[in-house]
């Protein structure tokens, strides 16, 4: 293990850092730092690597009598487990793959409202992804009635007082993100399980802005369905389905007639992007060696996990003097849990008299890539008042940031917002 707590192949970040072929890029002679990670990371070249070798080597559709349709199934089958690795799925059964989260929330809203009645409840919140808020708020064509639990905008944290006064009897879902994609917040969402499940509905939960920085265990957690992104964390453009088995196997699906009904098949519509399931694979893969650096594990979870602890520590450690150095910036003003409180290295602000996208345009010219806006967080961004103002300026940290891209955007900011 190096300084820096990341591990791949004992060099640590510079070894971590060579895997990434973008990360040499320069913009007008600056080196560009990717501060965008929430909206997508970089790609190490494992990743790109085993997805040329899939189309090249591999590439049939699945099922067939013939040696590249089984390497594929292969392919599929071994991705899944990674993927159980990485989320902690008690099988990889419970493991599937879509177009992206959104679509598989919309899949999945459509099927869990086909045993909805008129009158039924579920309950959204105010600080989701509209990924996680617009499948639901659908529902409300067939009569079930859509519930918002509040965030507080001086925190940007969950009213849980709400969020409990909102679950009744009629409460058939609860649909909470693990963290916000716009600031950061980290939920309680052991706190929202409880609740769920007290009531009887079924816990949705949107990972896809916690799976990159928090190890997850999702038995643990307690949800019966969860989504997430393979490109956020260093693989393809890929959605990611976890259902608990009793309630995946209780989801009446819309199928073809000859697809597969077992799970996880029976929500896998069409032929599957196999190139993208490779790659998120070896994304899982990469995420291991940061903490292994390739030496033997127990296990190959817990060599996920301890790739995500590393990740977890050394994003926090930044993410920490991130906070601080904006913080101290005269006319920046940030928004999200105060310090102390659970968040990803996700940190965002506004600088007064400019927009968002002025902010993120000036530093994007000088080599920093951050973004500005919504986020698709956009009931959030509303309720900050920050809709008409061009949303935030939103800076994302990945176990390939350095301590001095670091000090470089303080000291940029401190320079736009002069
Ligand atoms: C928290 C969160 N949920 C959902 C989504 C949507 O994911 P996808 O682009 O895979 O549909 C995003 C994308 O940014 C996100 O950050």
């Amino acid at each position: 293990m190096t300084d820096d707590g990341l591990c791949t192949g004992g060099a640590g970040l510079a070894r971590c850092r060579e895997q990434f072929p973008a990360l040499g890029m320069e913009i007008s002679g600056y080196p560009v730092a990717f501060l965008d990670g929430p909206g997508g990371t970089q790609v190490p070249r494992r990743v790109a690597e085993a997805m040329t070798s899939y189309l090249h080597w591999q590439n049939a559709n699945s099922h067939g009598m013939f040696a590249t349709s089984r390497a594929t199934d292969e392919v599929v089958e071994r991705a899944r487990g990674r993927l159980a690795d990485l989320l902690g799925a008690g099988s990889p059964d419970e493991i599937a793959f879509g177009c992206n989260s959104t679509s598989l929330l919309f899949h999945l809203a459509r099927m869990i409202g086909r045993d909805l009645e008129p009158g039924d409840e579920v309950l959204i919140t105010e600080l989701d992804h509209e990924a996680n808020r617009g499948p639901w708020l659908a529902l409300r064509d067939g009569g079930v009635v859509v519930r918002e639990a509040r965030v507080d905008t001086a925190t940007c944290q969950l009213d849980m007082e709400d969020l409990a006064e909102k679950v009744g009897p009629r409460t058939r879902v609860v649909a909470v993100g693990a963290a916000s994609n716009a600031v950061g917040t980290i939920n309680n969402v052991p706190a929202v399980r409880r609740l769920a499940h007290h009531a009887g509905a079924l816990l949705v939960v949107d990972a896809v802005h916690y799976v990159p920085h928090v190890p997850l265990d999702a038995v643990v957690m307690g949800c019966d369905f969860l989504v997430c992104s393979a490109y956020k964390f260093f693989g393809p453009h890929l959605g990611v389905l976890y259902g608990r088995r009793e309630a995946f196997e209780r989801l009446r699906c819309h199928k073809v007639e000859p697809q597969l009904d077992s799970i996880p098949h029976r929500i896998e519509t069409g032929t599957p992007n196999f190139e993208g399931i490779a790659g998120a694979a070896a994304a899982v893969e990469f995420i291991a060696g940061l903490g292994t650096g390739g030496t033997a594990c127990a296990s190959e979870r817990a060599a996920v996990l301890a790739g995500m602890r590393a990740v977890e520590a050394y994003e926090r450690g930044l993410a920490k003097r991130l906070h601080e150095g904006l913080t101290a910036i005269p006319g920046v003003r940030l928004y999200g849990p105060p310090p102390g409180e659970p968040r990803t290295p996700t940190i965002s602000f506004v600088v007064k008299g400019m927009t968002a996208g002025d902010v993120a345009e000036e530093l994007g010219d000088a080599g920093i890539f951050v973004w500005d806006g919504d986020f698709y967080a956009t009931t959030l961004i509303k309720k900050l008042g920050l809709a008409g103002r061009g949303g935030l300026v939103r800076i994302g940290l990945a176990p390939y940031t350095t301590r001095e891209e670091i000090e470089r955007t303080i000291e940029a900011v401190a320079r736009v917002a002069q």
